[in-house]
């Protein structure tokens, strides 16, 4: 019999993504979103393959659903607007993730995929810290409730159906709409701050691999290299042939500098270039936004 996953933020492009490659692989999908950044059109192609739940995550009961494992993808994850309202990151992304590990803890789910970021990492965000202490609930309850947790630290992830207003590694988005539309994006500080991007499909591969072994604990799951924010302006200009320069203006409080995936060890490895992906993700945007 196959196995049944409850994928959080499913109407999410992340959660949209890894909910389309369970459906192909012969899962059972139940999808919870609240539709705040997420959209119906997103999961429209496996709509009527899934069970799906249009409410929050804090009222979401998983009683009676026979859930086998959870996918964790729905937060807020827009690291300007944290530094504004950091109740409501906490409300969102710390408290809601916690009622639902206890709820599978009650339910005896075993298996949870959870997505955290690389934000994590230096924590200089009230987005950053709500993922940091995602994680460490999840790496105590892991031991204290026998429970096989993985966390995904995901760096930048790009690809198709990428919102601009999901906020969070939203350059490429921006940078694609502007310069197709012959507009000049803005760059934060002087561009020298490099970011470690990754594509989606190879960020929906991370987490099925998660899903299907067992690889307990914290991994990165970025490219391991940073690209700086003007060679990736400059690459994005090239692929499309637009003709204008970025306006630059002041950084942005919370950004760090750099971002760079750990690779050494890990149990699944990336294959898109990074050329191809950005390719992909132009035309994607030629057809559905243009
Ligand atoms: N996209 C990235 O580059 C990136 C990088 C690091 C981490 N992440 C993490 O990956 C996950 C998915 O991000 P994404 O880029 O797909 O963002 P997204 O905004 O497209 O998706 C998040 C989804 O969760 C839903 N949601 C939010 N709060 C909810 C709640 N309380 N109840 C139910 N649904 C809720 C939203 O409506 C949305 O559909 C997030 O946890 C994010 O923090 C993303």
């Amino acid at each position: 019999m196959s196995k049944k996953v409850l994928v959080t933020g499913i109407a999410g492009f992340l959660g949209s993504h890894i909910a389309e490659r369970l459906v192909e692989l012969g899962y059972e999908v139940v999808g919870v979103d609240n539709l705040s950044t997420g959209k119906p059109k997103n999961i429209k192609k496996i709509f009527d393959k899934i069970e799906f739940h249009w409410m929050s995550l804090e009222h979401f009961d998983i009683e009676n659903k026979d859930i086998d494992i959870i996918c964790h993808q729905a937060a807020l994850c827009n690291v300007p607007h944290s530094m504004k309202d950091p109740d409501g990151y906490f409300e969102n992304n710390v408290a809601a993730t916690h009622r639902m590990l206890m709820e599978a803890r009650k339910y005896n789910i075993k298996k949870i995929v959870i997505a955290s970021s690389s934000a994590a990492e230096e924590c200089i965000s009230p987005y950053g810290m709500s993922k940091k202490v995602t994680e460490d609930y999840s790496n105590h309850y892991r031991n204290l409730y026998d429970m096989d947790i993985t966390n995904l630290r995901y760096f930048n992830v790009y690809g198709p159906r990428q919102s601009m207003d999901s906020q969070h590694s939203m350059v490429i988005p921006i940078f694609i709409n502007k310069l197709l539309k012959g507009e000049s994006p803005t760059i934060y500080g002087d561009g020298e701050q490099s970011r470690d991007f990754i594509y989606v499909d190879d960020v929906v591969d991370a987490n099925i691999a998660a899903i299907e072994g067992d690889h307990q604990g914290t991994w990165d799951v970025g490219s391991g290299e940073s690209t700086k924010i003007i060679d990736l302006f400059n690459w994005i200009k090239a692929l499309i042939g637009a003709e204008v320069d970025p306006i630059f203006t002041k950084k942005r409080p919370g950004d760090p500098f750099e971002t760079e995936a750990i690779v050494s060890g890990r149990y699944w490895q990336p294959k898109t270039d990074m050329s191809d992906g950005l390719i992909k993700t132009i035309e994607w945007w030629k057809n559905e936004n243009v």
